[in-house]
């Protein structure tokens, strides 16, 4: 980690173009901003852009914009977000998910600063200093021609590679330790350190989740840490929890589960963001109800009375939701 931030020392001035590679939760985005902070750019504007989140046209036009009448829902001129974020700083998540099409378009603004709008003949000059990431091997997506070769060396002009957590023992306790202090502090709690076994437990999980993994771990052991010590006990639940509900403790949960729903949509939101983009927000949310309403019903014996108590919501509300999602027809 210390390589690292002395390379970040070096490079923030230039205005070059950064490439960081590495896998989900290793830190990718938060390089990215401290590139942004420690450069000439930092009191210009920092937008983030997710490549994976969007199909084709909706992301060329949150990119370079739209003109009115360019498709269907283009109502209006829309400017892009290289325009919006001219002398600014931009990042481009997942960059390895890009259309060719779209790849294309990319390479002209780092070779001459210019575009177009979808839609528009007017060629428009921007300032912007680009900060790519991905979590897959672009040299691979190269060979599987699916990433430009081109392209692939403009954004590498300078490479950062961030290793796995399994790989980097050795900063795995000082950012068990930066955790502990970080979280401690957030709940008004005196936890000091960490005990040799629960450290040595720690040491032997396989982190797939990476750095995101370890702060949400030590976040529930925090919560959950009677004394000033984290024993194993302490992880018990968090270190097996990505298998779903089961093993999560709902009292440790507190009455948002935002923690329980975290840990079972993170290993597999990269996932859904592959099959479902543009639309995870309906599909989620209308799964979630819909296994709601069915497990109700079904601890109800399908008495509608009593699984409309149970949910608490009105039995209009409960049969309109049942017609809904075909339950019980
Ligand atoms: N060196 C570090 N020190 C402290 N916290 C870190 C460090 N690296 C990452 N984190 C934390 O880990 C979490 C994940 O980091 P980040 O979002 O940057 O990962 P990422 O590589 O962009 O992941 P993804 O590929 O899933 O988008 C964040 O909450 C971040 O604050
Ligand atoms: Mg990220």
């Amino acid at each position: 980690m210390i390589e690292i931030w002395k390379m970040v020392g070096k490079i923030a001035d230039s205005d070059a173009t950064v490439l960081i590679q590495g896998e989900s939760g290793t830190g990718k985005e938060l390089l990215a901003r401290a590139i942004y902070d420690n450069s000439k750019r930092k009191n210009r504007s920092f937008l983030a852009i997710n490549c994976a989140a969007l199909p084709e046209n909706l992301l060329e036009s949150e990119l370079f914009g739209h003109e009115k009448g360019s498709f269907t829902d283009a109502h209006a001129r829309r400017i892009g977000k290289f325009e919006q974020c001219n002398g600014g700083t931009i990042f481009l998540d997942e960059i390895g998910e890009m259309s060719p099409a779209s790849q294309g378009k990319l390479l002209r603004v780092l070779e001459n600063q210019e575009f177009e709008r979808v839609g528009g003949n007017e060629t428009i000059k921007v300032d912007v200093r680009i900060i790519a990431a991905t979590n897959r091997s672009l040299l691979q997506a190269v060979k599987e021609k699916t990433f430009r070769l081109d392209l692939f060396y403009r954004l590498r002009v300078v490479s950062f590679f961030l290793p796995p957590l399994r790989e980097r023992s050795e900063d795995l306790p000082l950012l068990t330790e930066l955790f502990i202090r970080r979280f401690s502090r957030k709940y008004s709690k005196q936890i000091k350190g960490i005990a040799p076994k629960a450290m040595e437990n720690l040491s032997t999980h396989a982190w797939e989740g990476n750095i995101r993994e370890l702060k949400n771990v030590i976040n529930s052991a925090v919560v959950l840490c009677k004394g000033d010590l984290l024993i194993p006990d302490d992880f018990e639940s968090f270190l097996e929890a990505r298998a779903g509900f089961k093993e999560i403790d709902l009292d440790a949960a507190g009455d948002d589960y935002y923690q329980v729903f975290t840990c079972m949509l993170e290993p597999i939101f990269d996932g859904l963001c592959h099959k479902n983009k543009g639309s995870i927000y309906d599909n989620v949310n209308m799964g979630l109800e819909k296994a709601l309403i069915q497990m109700s019903m079904s601890k109800a014996n399908n008495n509608q009375v009593l699984a409309a108590k149970l949910l608490g919501i009105s039995r209009n509300t409960l049969r309109d939701r049942l017609e809904k999602y075909h339950i019980g027809s």
